[in-house]
């Protein structure tokens, strides 16, 4: 496994590969990353990991200062999986000047977790196309854990015609069925038992709309209401459309429910496809 820093390297380095398949992370790898990674050798020989803890994509007040770093065991569990090349570019290597182009992302990013945390999708969607034009792959895996992200991330690819296939991986989660990832851990010991009631209300709301409840409203309302009683501060939970994220039309089969809400410090996110 070869680990590169600088533009100019991996250019090189990749001139000669045809068919390259490339997951981009932000690094403090867990079995969530990896099984992306697994899903990546299944569809091309050689396999390109990103790790970047992108500024853009972080408010002013969010944890881009302590999220965790952990490099030296980041490239020991990509090793093992036989990554072909790590790109670990710094942040003067990718914005040597301010950002000053950057990607408008779709009017959904708006909502949802774009509600709360402004110009976060637009930092996400710079960051994959400046890191797309960098490794230009066949095809790159993301995880349907960050839901809307993906959505968005397939809107830029669809819409300004990017030569990539997006493939989306299920969430992998830990046995309590709270979501693997690397927020997890600043979770205090009680927040962590705490912290599986997100999903087991996601699987609730799953529950009714396959029972036959119709009215999206009154499952939201109920969840916020037991996730507050639960101790969580509730962001949103939102039935939406799987297509398009938009509120689900009267009819419509295929839904997610998605959710955002925290513990203590700790803001979770997690999402449920549900198909009627
Ligand atoms: P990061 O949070 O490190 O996640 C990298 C990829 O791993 C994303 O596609 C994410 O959806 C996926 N992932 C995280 N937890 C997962 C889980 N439990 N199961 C399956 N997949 C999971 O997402 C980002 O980084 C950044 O926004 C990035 C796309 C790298 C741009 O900076």
């Amino acid at each position: 496994m070869e680990i590169i820093s600088t533009i100019a390297d991996l250019r090189q380095r990749l001139s000669t590969e045809k068919l390259v398949a490339f997951v981009p992370t932000m690094g403090n790898l867990h079995e969530g990353h990896l099984d992306l990674v697994r899903i990546a050798h299944q569809h091309a020989k050689f396999v390109v990991v990103s790790i970047f803890v992108n500024p853009l994509q972080f408010g002013a007040n969010e944890d881009f200062g302590k999220y965790p770093r952990t490099f030296q065991a980041d490239c020991e569990k990509l090793k093992a999986c036989e990554v072909d090349v790590v790109f670990a570019p710094s942040e003067a290597e990718l914005y040597p000047q301010p950002q000053m182009v950057t990607v408008a992302p779709p009017a959904i990013a708006q909502e949802l977790c774009g509600a709360f945390r402004p110009d976060h999708f637009r930092g996400v969607t710079t960051v994959v196309l400046k890191f797309f034009n960098i490794v230009q792959p066949k095809l790159a895996v993301f995880g349907k854990k960050d839901y809307q992200q993906l959505h968005v991330v397939r809107q830029m690819v669809e819409q300004l015609n990017v030569p990539i296939t997006i493939l989306g991986a299920e969430t992998v989660r830990a046995t309590d069925g709270l979501a693997l990832s690397s927020r997890n851990q600043y979770l205090n010991p009680i927040e962590r038992t705490k912290a599986a009631f997100l999903y087991l209300m996601l699987v609730d709301i799953r529950d009714a709309l396959l029972s036959g409840e119709k009215s999206h409203d009154k499952l939201e309302t109920k969840a916020v209401h037991q996730l507050v009683a639960h101790g969580w501060e509730v962001d949103y939970v939102a039935i939406r459309s799987q297509q398009t994220l938009s509120a689900a039309e009267p009819g419509e089969r295929e839904l997610v429910v998605l959710t955002a809400a925290r513990l203590g410090k700790t803001r979770l996110i997690d999402n449920i496809e549900v198909c009627l």
